[in-house]
């Protein structure tokens, strides 16, 4: 069926089965390949994108419950995100794959709580696995990425 979304404020057009993952939508048809495929059962975080501002699991969600809402993924942070700024200025990533899942977590809790206490972090980012174990610099740079987004100058 036609499918039309709401993808980084653009409305995009696919033909999908209402069933389909929306992270296949978002990855084969619309090439936003920055979302990964990690376990596909919801599991791991690695396909976080949000979905009016909320941290979804993609590969879990059929494309059909998307439509009407604001999909935000990692290429629509627009890579100068507080959140990102962070993740280069710590050197997070050791492999990578996990990242743009912890980052989109990351920017869903930091847009509803700007100082976030360890509590709040390991709360906000336990669905999000790194096998690589870089869990405290994790930590470190969503402290960092708060302290960022305060000195930033306010929207509007
Ligand atoms: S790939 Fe979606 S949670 Fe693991
Ligand atoms: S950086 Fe390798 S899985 Fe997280």
């Amino acid at each position: 069926m036609a499918v039309s979304l709401d993808v980084n404020g653009k409305t995009v057009s696919v033909e999908a089965g209402e069933d389909t993952p929306l992270l296949w939508v978002l990855r084969d048809e619309i090439g936003l390949t920055g979302t990964k495929f990690g376990c596909g059962i919801a599991q791991c975080g690695a396909c976080t994108v949000h979905l009016n501002g909320q941290p979804v699991r993609s590969c879990s969600l059929p494309v059909s419950a998307a439509v009407g809402q604001k999909i935000t993924t990692i290429e629509g942070l627009g890579g100068n995100h507080p959140a990102q700024q962070a993740w280069a200025k710590l050197d997070v990533p050791q492999c990578g794959y996990c990242q743009s899942g912890q980052i989109m977590s990351a920017a869903a809790l930091l847009a509803e709580n700007s100082a976030p206490s360890d509590e709040d972090i390991d709360a906000a980012m336990s669905g999000n696995i790194c096998r690589c174990g870089t869990y405290q610099r994790i930590r470190a740079a969503i402290k960092e990425a708060a302290g960022i987004a305060k000195a930033l100058p306010a929207a509007g």
